[in-house]
């Protein structure tokens, strides 16, 4: 088990699910069957990805190309905003989100502890204030009660996180962010295709940043999306991620102080060919989420996720709540001892060692986020997990839990 597990590569996709169904063993001829493993997380990937990658190397021309600007277009499309800045990866589009719309020092940010550490390193990358809010226990999305109760005359903005695919109560977000003049941060990297009553998400607050980490709903490999509907953040954004040019300029006249956060020709290729089938990789998911939800539906220690109606959830990963009497850290260990993968996830971020160093939180801050954060589970997913998997998943996790109650 990977315990105070809240990176992504604790959700270390990989292709061992294809697995070796027998093993020689040495030394003698018999063959021990083996089950087959099960991985938390893989990509989908196809011959038509792998020629789109291959067809980029032949072209020689690996970076700023065509591909970018076919990627861009292809998301402004599917999302339905007017600008899509590729970024190599989703904590470069949130930085940059964070640096365009100029906070820094003395600002502060209302951002949820239950989130990926990227969230709130790309606030502290520029000098602001993280000031986290508690969540709801439903969605485990930003408590609204809580983040009103949050703002101050030095709050500049929300930093809302769709977590695990499920889009926050935008309506209400929006409310209060023109009530109190705050700039809006989607960090929508967990939810890619969700909607939030038929909109999709991408089109609210100033920007939003998607990735593409090879967990997520589609890949590129690495890579990240910002987009919006601003167009002076899509140009400073476009500037900041190539090192401070302008788009007029000359490759040697920098505006600015930029960086390289440029997504390469071969991802921004395998970004669009995953693209073109990503509504079925959400129907994929969906399925197999159906599958967890059927099989752990009778269950009374195993809280199976919950979406509201008027949203569509973009599967990202699936994770249980236990209940409160049931140590899920001993669940996980006896999981992974019978080969089934399972993370902790998230870890609180405001409990983290470099951020309790520098705010001096001792826990008990954020009851709902931290009473969560010991319950939840995520469990193996992704798009091609079988019935059968899933059912051996489901009985090493009832197996587990029956033993403690
Ligand atoms: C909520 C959230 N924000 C930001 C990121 C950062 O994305 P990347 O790993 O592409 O930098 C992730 C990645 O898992 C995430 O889950």
């Amino acid at each position: 088990m990977s315990s105070g597990s809240n990176s992504a590569e604790n959700l270390e996709p990989s292709n061992q699910n294809i697995g070796h169904k027998i093993q020689q063993q040495e030394g003698n001829r018999h063959v021990k069957p083996m089950r087959e493993m099960i991985s938390m997380s893989a990509p989908d990937i196809d011959d038509l990805d792998i020629e789109a990658v291959v067809e980029v190397l032949r072209s020689g021309r690996l970076s700023l190309g065509p591909n970018i600007e076919a990627f861009e277009e292809a998301i402004n499309q599917y999302i339905g905003v007017r600008h899509a800045v590729a970024v190599s990866s989703g904590t470069a589009a949130l930085h940059l989100i964070v640096k365009a719309l100029g906070l820094g020092p003395g600002d502060e940010i209302l951002v949820p502890s239950f989130t990926f550490a990227a969230s709130v390193n790309a606030i502290l990358y520029e000098g602001a204030t993280p000031v986290f809010v508690d969540i709801e226990d439903e969605t485990f999305n930003l408590d609204l009660p809580d983040l009103r109760r949050k703002i101050t005359p030095h709050t500049k903005a929300i930093m809302a996180v769709d977590v695990f695919g499920h889009p926050v109560e935008w309506d209400a977000i929006e409310e209060l962010a023109d009530q109190y003049q705050l700039r809006v941060i989607d960090d929508s990297c967990e939810a890619f295709g969700a909607e939030y009553k038929g909109r999709k998400v991408g089109q609210f607050g100033d920007a939003s940043a998607f990735a593409f980490y090879p967990n997520k709903q589609m890949t590129t490999g690495e890579g990240g999306i910002v987009a919006t509907n601003n167009s002076e953040i899509a140009r400073l954004s476009r500037s900041l991620a190539n090192q401070g040019r302008s788009e007029m300029g000359t490759w040697l006249e920098h505006e600015r102080l930029g960086y390289n956060y440029r997504l390469d020709e071969m991802s921004a290729a395998l970004g669009l060919s995953q693209l073109g089938r990503v509504e079925t990789f959400l129907a994929k998911r969906e399925r197999v989420a159906e599958m967890y939800a059927e099989c752990l539906k009778g269950s009374e220690a195993v809280q199976i996720p919950r979406s509201k109606p008027h949203v569509r959830r973009s599967w990202f990963v699936y994770v249980v709540t236990l209940r409160e009497d049931i140590e899920r850290d001993t669940v996980a260990r006896t999981m992974e001892q019978s080969g089934i993968p399972v993370r902790c996830y998230f870890s609180p971020i405001h409990l983290q060692p470099y951020i309790r160093e520098r705010f001096g939180f001792k826990g008990g801050e954020l009851p709902t986020t931290e009473s969560i954060a010991q319950r939840t589970l995520a469990l193996p997913f992704h798009n091609n997990l079988t019935e059968k998997q899933v059912d051996r998943v489901v009985e090493s996790l009832l197996g587990a839990v029956t033993k403690m109650v």
